[in-house]
């Protein structure tokens, strides 16, 4: 490539930014605008804060030299909407803060190295969330699926439909969600509804029919998740093993991010990897998984721990979810103590 060629690009991703900021302003407009109690206003702070935070860690580092003026105003709009949920919140009393706190909803990015568990503690946790009444949207973002076997859809397919995508030559590998749907309007709409009410949705797979595919959704997830502040949802990631997500900001959606390690070396090593990546300011959760007694990584002292064990192994050999066929076994017990730590966190801690 020429630097022509480079700037042509450039150009082209510049103009792709600039467009994305006015989605997010109509994000934050129909978020905003139905906000009438303090839960509603808790979710328009959360909202803000997460596109101010992907400002910071991602648009402001791409080079988009030409769009300095309209990120320094698009940010101040976002500060607006933080201050407006602030002072909105002020005379709330602390007993009703609370309640709302604790039905703002979970984002949490699952990572990890291939085969250390994630696809199971996603599914088991979207599934046990929902089982307490909550909204849950568990979304596949592995492009070697099988988010939907572990959730209990048999492999359904349950990909991000074309419908809601468009192209646009300055996104990454060309395409993006359609300007005119919003995040929520994707998940109300084109998302597969699974056992005990999950949503699913997935990036699809790479190869087979159509090699595009999953690239196709890969921007457009991106943005549905980041984009789907609604206060009473909780959402999962499943995220695709190894550096290359975090690097393209897959978990950008998230404010909890758990690690899961397995007890080969190269787990740890991953995870070690990928902790200061996805950080930023975000809480971090080790989980050690498939363990039978095997030693811990050096300076990976898991926050919690899910034991080997066959049954769930053999479940999902037969595409089967785990909570349905084994729901009794010590590793589906251990991963219920995951969803009391994110549910008892929610109920403490402010956003
Ligand atoms: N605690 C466990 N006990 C037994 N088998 C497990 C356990 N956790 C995961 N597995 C098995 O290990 C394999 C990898 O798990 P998976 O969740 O697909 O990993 P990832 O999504 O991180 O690649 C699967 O075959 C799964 O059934
Ligand atoms: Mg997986």
């Amino acid at each position: 490539m020429d630097d022509a060629e480079r700037e042509a690009r450039r150009l082209k991703r510049e103009a792709w930014a600039a467009d994305n900021l006015g989605r997010q302003t109509r994000v934050m407009d129909d978020l905003g605008g139905r906000a009438a109690d303090p839960l509603g206003w808790l979710a328009v702070r959360r909202q803000a804060s997460s596109y101010l935070r992907h400002l910071q860690s991602w648009q402001r580092s791409k080079g988009f030299t030409g769009i300095h003026a309209m990120l320094d105003a698009h940010e101040a709009g976002l500060r607006d909407w933080v201050g407006q949920a602030e002072a909105a919140l002020v005379g709330v009393d602390a007993d009703e803060r609370r309640d709302a706190e604790s039905r703002l909803g979970i984002r949490l990015a699952v990572i990890g190295k291939g085969g250390a568990g994630k696809t199971v503690i996603s599914s088991t946790v979207a599934r046990m969330l929902a089982r307490r009444g909550r909204n849950v949207l568990a979304s596949d973002m592995d492009v070697n699926p099988g988010l939907s076997y572990s959730v209990g859809l048999k492999g359904r397919d349950v990909t991000m439909p074309l419908e809601v995508l468009e192209e646009n030559p300055g996104a990454a590998y060309g395409w993006q969600l359609r300007q005119d749907v919003l995040p929520r309007e994707v998940v109300e709409k084109h998302t597969v509804v699974g056992p005990d009410g999950v949503r699913v949705t997935s990036l699809g797979k790479i190869g087979e029919i159509d090699k595009e595919s999953a690239k196709r959704t890969v921007v457009a997830m991106i943005q549905t998740l980041l984009g789907f502040g609604e206060p009473e949802w909780d959402v999962i990631g499943d995220l695709e093993a190894g550096p290359t997500t975090p690097f393209e900001r897959y978990h950008a959606f998230a404010d909890d991010v758990v690690v899961v390690v397995g007890p080969a070396w190269r787990s740890g090593m991953t995870a070690r990897r990928l902790l200061p990546m996805v950080g930023e300011g975000r809480s971090t959760t080790i989980v050690a998984n498939r363990f039978r007694d095997e030693p811990d990584h050096p300076g990976l002292a898991p926050h919690i721990r899910i034991p080997f064990d066959d049954e769930v192994a053999e479940a999902e050999r037969l595409g089967l979810s785990p909570i349905d066929e084994c729901p009794d076994s010590p590793t589906v017990k251990a991963i219920e103590q995951v969803v009391e730590l994110f549910v008892s966190q929610s109920q403490e801690v402010s956003v």
